[in-house]
């Protein structure tokens, strides 16, 4: 993953929202129209990176999750406690406006959700998506995450992965 030259930021009110265009109206509407009151109600997180402190060039939400123990592949689930459940980090959704795809923003974005997962006090055994499409799925396959073998689309990385990495 390579990292831009972006200013990471947490959502607040000095940003425009209404200008982002990740090629993804629902993607774009969501952060237009409902992030804030997800983030005034504490059920997601946002982060963004910005240009100028001002232009959102992209975007991600982090929320706590859990994921079902006999959901995931046999090798992963057997080496972790019989408790029906493990606690997960989502990634509820992430974007980049058509303007900077192709820069490593995308890469940076996910790069620094798994950081902030990892540095959490909060233990969770793994970060979770629910890919839109496809090219997502290939996007976080890419980066390493497994597909739950009965829900392709929902893919996840274990966070002992990338805490190895950053030790
Ligand atoms: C998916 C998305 C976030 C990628 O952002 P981006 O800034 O263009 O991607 P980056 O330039 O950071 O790419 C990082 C790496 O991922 C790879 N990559 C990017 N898109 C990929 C894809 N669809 N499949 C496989 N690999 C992909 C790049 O080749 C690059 O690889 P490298 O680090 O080995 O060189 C962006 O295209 C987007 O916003 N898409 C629409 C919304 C979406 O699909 N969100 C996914 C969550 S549902």
């Amino acid at each position: 993953m390579s990292s831009a030259p972006f200013l990471l930021t947490q959502l607040n009110g000095a940003l425009d929202r209404t200008t982002f265009n990740s090629g993804s109206e629902p993607l774009n509407k969501y952060l237009r129209e409902q992030v804030s009151q997800d983030v005034r109600r504490r059920v997601a997180a946002c982060f963004v990176a910005t240009t100028d402190g001002k232009r959102i060039a992209g975007y991600y939400t982090l929320a706590s999750a859990s994921l079902l123990l006999s959901e995931l592949p046999p090798g992963t689930g057997k080496k972790l406690p019989r408790y029906p459940t493990v606690p997960a980090v989502r990634m509820g959704r992430l974007a980049v406006d058509q303007d900077f795809k192709g820069q490593g923003l995308g890469g940076a974005l996910l790069a620094d959700a798994l950081g902030r997962a990892v540095g959490s006090e909060i233990a969770a055994f793994a970060m979770m998506v629910d890919a839109k499409d496809e090219t997502a799925v290939e996007f976080y396959r890419h980066h390493g995450f497994i597909a739950l073998p009965d829900s392709p689309r929902t893919l996840f990385l274990p966070l002992a992965t990338v805490q190895d990495l950053n030790d």
